[in-house]
């Protein structure tokens, strides 16, 4: 059959998404498919049964592509596509939503207030500051690659961090700030691919952190003991199950300094450039970059 990689599009990371389809179309060419890319910035969808694509591998980051509308259309035009469903992807592209649904299951997740823009008073910070901790972060609801976020320790800088964020949603989280190290779950076909542990000099995992800078460090696989391991590797399965997940994704955590764990989010259409974390999950546990592209390409058939 002929399957279209869609890459690109219009969301804020259109960049990192141009990246990852690059390199999934490379990966599956590699391994003999007969695959084309397919920017849906340039084209409209009717074009892939113009040019008769039989299947779909989204390679699109964020909204438009990751957040259910496009898997809604491809259904309704009878193409198969890989990854998590309707329901699953606009879920998961919340990280509202998300939480309150982990919360809700007693999953671990970090303390949070919503910040609304119809209804934020700025005056509200200060309240929140102290019920939330010293320090917040601030992301918009529905965003990826850290676009729009900001680490915060003052009610003054709250209230900047949100308005900023409003440019990217009407809805904000302002998650309470977890002391200690990042960790991600890459999962593919109902198993969990070793653990990633990823540190940067910087004030967060942000986007320069997480595809400019060479001063990010990972350790895969991570740190973890045999059985924490194991532990995460069951708390992401069962999470990205309780948001609807299917067939690949990328679960993020933060773990403080005792070593409990808090959900961050699901990404339902994870970063496959050269530095992001699904591959380089998928090498240790002794799959190749073009291996996992077939893979993934393969999670369409569910
Ligand atoms: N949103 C980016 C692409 C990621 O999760 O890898
Ligand atoms: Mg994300």
């Amino acid at each position: 059959g002929k399957v279209a990689v869609m890459m690109g599009g219009l969301s804020a990371e259109r960049e990192v998404s141009l990246n990852s389809g690059k390199a999934v179309l490379q990966g599956l060419l590699d391994m003999g498919v007969n695959a084309h890319s397919f920017d849906p910035a340039d084209q409209p969808l009717t074009e892939l049964l113009v040019n008769n694509f039989d299947r779909v591998v989204i390679a699109l980051h964020g909204r438009g592509g990751e957040d259910g509308t496009l898997q809604g259309a491809l259904q309704l035009l009878g193409l198969p596509y890989t990854g998590t469903g309707v329901l699953g992807s606009a879920l998961c592209m919340d990280k509202i939503r998300s939480k309150q649904i982990w919360q809700s299951l007693g999953l671990p997740t970090a303390n949070y207030k919503i910040a609304d823009k119809r209804s934020f008073d700025a005056g509200s910070c200060k309240a929140i500051m102290a019920s939330l901790g010293e320090e917040v972060m601030v992301k918009p609801a529905q965003e990826g690659s850290s676009i729009g976020m900001a680490r915060v320790n003052n009610a003054q800088q709250l209230d900047t961090a949100v308005q900023n964020a409003f440019k990217y949603d009407n809805k904000v989280l302002i998650e309470q700030f977890v002391h200690g190290s990042e960790y991600t779950v890459s999962i593919l076909n109902g198993k969990a691919l070793p653990s990633i542990s990823m540190s940067t000099p910087r004030d967060f995992y942000d986007y320069a952190a997480k595809y400019q800078s060479d001063n990010t460090v990972y350790v895969c696989p991570s740190d973890l003991s045999a059985i924490e391991e194991t532990q995460l590797a069951e708390l992401a399965l069962e999470a990205f199950d309780a948001v609807a997940g299917c067939g690949w994704g990328r679960i993020d955590f933060m773990r403080d300094k005792v070593g409990r764990f808090y959900l961050l989010e699901a990404n339902t259409a994870p970063g496959m450039t050269e530095k992001s974390l699904v591959p380089m999950a998928a090498k240790q546990a002794g799959l190749s970059f073009a291996e996992l592209s077939l893979a993934i390409l393969r999670t369409s058939d569910q």
